[in-house]
């Protein structure tokens, strides 16, 4: 394993540059395998988890199943020091009683202060620690000025409850717009921006803000450069499994020539390699030029032990240009 650090100017720490993806844990994923899913990721020197306070009220579950597993599964363990947790707020429910949503009518908590302060203390609880590494809005809230959400999340900091802040689907403005209120209130910014990335890339939409862009990677090396720490965060970086299963579908905006082409050097570029077509994916993301942290979803051990291949694994140059080159 590898590890890198992330920060936001005031708080870092250093982090595997593979992070656990834990989203089915305790629904699709039972509490067993969760449990073996997690001690291999650190058994393999892996630190950095990744859940939120509505996995997965999308699925099966309550929502905060995710937590539960992970804070019993520490208890269990004891390891808390060992490990760099990020959870999230924001898009759970805000009425139990309706489906979870973000098209009209809206169900998302959203980002106000006391969303923000309330959640961060059940998601503590859960999780059974006394402070989160990271803390994500989960999906941004333009109905919540970003001065009240920046506050929120800088209260927490102040009273040591978390370390750096982030936020995830959002389009790259917000980002800025909200690292520069953080500086006019005297808060750390985001130091994390979490967002969809695999190797290939969606039909351009102007109403996707999900994606981390070639903007947002060259926003985040030029404020990183310039003294103000953002490290990009890829969810999804295995297409759930579509860059090498027939029975996972491309996804809606992904099916197009470029994706059937890098698919196809892809599968040549492992082949020559001699890893595995996702372990390549990883390997690209982790040492790109803006190097980005993957967020690894497995529903097996076995499925995350090819994963664990691609922390160690160079690209070599001219392979990564090729790959580049679709
Ligand atoms: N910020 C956000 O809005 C957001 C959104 C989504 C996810 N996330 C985070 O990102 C994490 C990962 O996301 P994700 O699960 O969507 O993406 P992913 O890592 O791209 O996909 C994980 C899925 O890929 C399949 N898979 C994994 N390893 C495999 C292997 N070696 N061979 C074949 N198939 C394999 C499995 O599908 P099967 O289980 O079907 O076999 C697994 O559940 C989540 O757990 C969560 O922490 C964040």
């Amino acid at each position: 394993m590898r590890y890198r650090t992330i920060g936001d100017g005031t708080t870092s720490f250093e982090v595997s540059t593979l992070c656990l993806g834990t989203m089915w844990f305790g629904t699709r994923t039972d509490e067993t395998t969760s449990f073996a899913i997690l001690d291999r990721f650190v058994e393999a020197g892996g630190t950095f988890l990744d859940t939120a306070n509505n996995y997965n009220a999308w699925g099966e579950g309550y929502g905060r199943d995710s937590e539960d597993v992970i804070g019993r599964w520490l208890a269990e363990r004891g390891n808390r020091d060992e490990l760099r947790l990020a959870t999230k707020v924001g898009a759970a429910k805000k009425d139990p009683n309706l489906p979870l949503q973000h098209v009209p009518p809206m169900n998302y908590q959203g980002l106000g202060a006391e969303t923000i302060a309330a959640e961060a203390r059940e998601s503590l609880r859960h999780l059974g620690v006394d402070h989160l590494d990271a803390y994500y809005g989960h999906v941004d809230d333009v109905g919540t000025p970003l001065a009240e959400t920046v506050g929120a999340f800088g209260k927490l900091q102040a009273e040591g409850l978390v370390g750096v802040t982030g936020i995830s689907n959002v389009a790259l403005h917000r980002v800025v717009e909200a690292r520069e209120e953080a500086r006019r209130q005297g808060v750390a910014p985001y130091g994390l921006v979490q967002q969809q990335l695999t190797y290939p890339y969606p039909r351009p939409d102007v109403g996707r803000r999900n994606w981390a862009s070639y903007e947002l990677l060259d926003y985040a090396r030029a404020s990183t450069e310039a003294g103000s720490p953002l490290a990009v965060v890829a969810y999804s970086p295995l297409m759930q499994g579509a860059l090498v299963r027939e029975d996972k579908p491309l996804w809606a905006g992904f099916d197009h020539p470029t994706t059937h082409e890098r698919l196809r050097v892809l599968r040549e570029v492992a082949a020559e390699t001699g890893a595995t077509p996702n372990q390549v994916v990883l390997a690209w993301l982790t040492g790109a030029d803006v190097p980005v942290v993957p967020i690894v979803g497995a529903s097996s051990v076995a499925q995350l032990d090819e994963l664990l291949g691609a922390a160690d694994l160079d690209l070599d140059p001219a392979l990564r240009a090729r790959l580049d080159a679709v």
